[in-house]
């Protein structure tokens, strides 16, 4: 595997962003910008070897910078929703930033998407990493701690886009990190995905309000609605909130090993995308709200519709410090964190 840098521009005060990409020896190919710890491409062939770009993103640095539903990027210091953007630890009750009504969403107003990463390539074991880190401070969008938080991407040979994470504490905070890439195995731009197939290894969901948010239940996947056990032509079911921006219980929970999360297929190319993650749940979000709010320009100057790409957002229970019997999305001092999600690409 290689690994290439260049520059990808410069922040309005001037800091300087990179963009590197990552080639594996069958010439996949992947796009990571350390602002925001981006996936801005991923280039994997289809069965006659034809490549094409299987991630929604944007073409340059100031198309990111001008604000995007989270394509591509990094999602921390907690992915998913915060309930009234409030929560009660050892006492004391701490007032996060309102970003989505009058919940907190992926963090915060200024969360890791919108941070410039440090950068440096590393060698494990013989395979060239990118490793991106932040330290993201005490009180940073109102959560406690300071959190050493360190991202690595590498396109192994056998195909895999690996994602490993790190993160540490000095203090107690809600902690839960993801990556939101928009997949589209027909190629970002070119289709919607209701011609995919989608298979999530999960017999329950967690369930939210209307407005998205948890409600500290996990109830069963109900048959011919949310339940994606077996391959569900996404075509075949009118997509919402409660069953296509929903956190599934993945069946072994926590794993010290990824496990096999979820598999989508794409008959017209035969990409197949298989997931796996050491997480204990993944939210799978169908791009419901792309361009509703205003127009979604992307890369190649496409305008993204609702239901263009999907997302696999491996990751904990969002709202775990208001539901602690619901998941483990509280990182502790002395408990260091560590998680890997594998997305595997194959043509059939
Ligand atoms: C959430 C959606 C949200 C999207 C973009 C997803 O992770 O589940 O509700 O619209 O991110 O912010």
């Amino acid at each position: 595997m290689s690994i290439a840098k260049k520059p990808f521009g410069n922040l309005s005060n001037g800091e300087a962003v990179s963009l590197f990409t990552l080639t594996n020896k069958n010439g996949l190919s992947a796009k990571i910008t350390n602002f925001g710890g981006i996936l801005v491409a991923l280039n994997v062939p289809d069965r006659t070897g034809k490549l094409a770009d299987v991630v929604l993103g944007k073409d340059t640095l100031d198309g990111y910078t001008a604000g995007h539903p989270y394509l591509g990027a990094t999602t921390g210091r907690v992915a998913g929703r915060i309930s009234g953007a409030q929560f009660k630890l050892e006492g004391k009750t701490y007032q996060l930033e309102a970003n989505n009504g009058p919940n907190c969403l992926h963090g915060g107003l200024k969360g890791y998407d919108k941070l410039v990463w440090a950068a440096e390539i590393i060698n494990d074991l013989g395979v060239d990493k990118l490793r991106l880190s932040i330290t993201d401070p005490d009180r940073s969008n109102g959560f406690p701690g300071t959190v050493e938080c360190t991202v690595t991407y590498a396109l192994l040979d056998d195909n895999t886009l690996e994602i490993a994470y790190t993160a540490s504490t000095d203090k107690t905070t809600p902690f839960n990190l993801t990556n939101h890439s928009y997949f589209n195995l027909s190629g970002a731009g070119n289709d919607d995905i209701l011609g995919h197939e989608m298979q999530i290894f999960a017999d329950s969901v967690a369930t939210i309000n209307d407005d998205a948010t948890l409600q500290g239940r996990r109830d069963p996947v109900i048959d011919g609605f949310n339940d994606y056990r077996e391959p569900v032509l996404l075509s075949s079911r009118e997509l919402n909130i409660h069953n296509a921006d929903i956190h599934f219980f993945l069946d072994n929970g926590r794993t010290k090993l990824p496990k096999a999360a979820a598999v989508v297929r794409e008959p017209t190319t035969g990409r197949v995308m298989e997931v796996f993650t050491t997480e204990p749940g993944v939210q799978f979000y169908a791009g419901l709200f792309l361009s509703v709010d205003a127009p979604e320009i992307g890369k190649g100057g496409v305008t993204y519709q609702p239901k263009d790409g999907f997302c696999l957002e491996t990751q904990d229970y969002a709202d775990s410090i208001n539901y602690p019997e619901m998941g483990g999305a509280i990182l502790q001092p002395d408990e260091p964190f560590s998680s890997t999600t594998l997305y595997r690409f194959r043509a059939i």
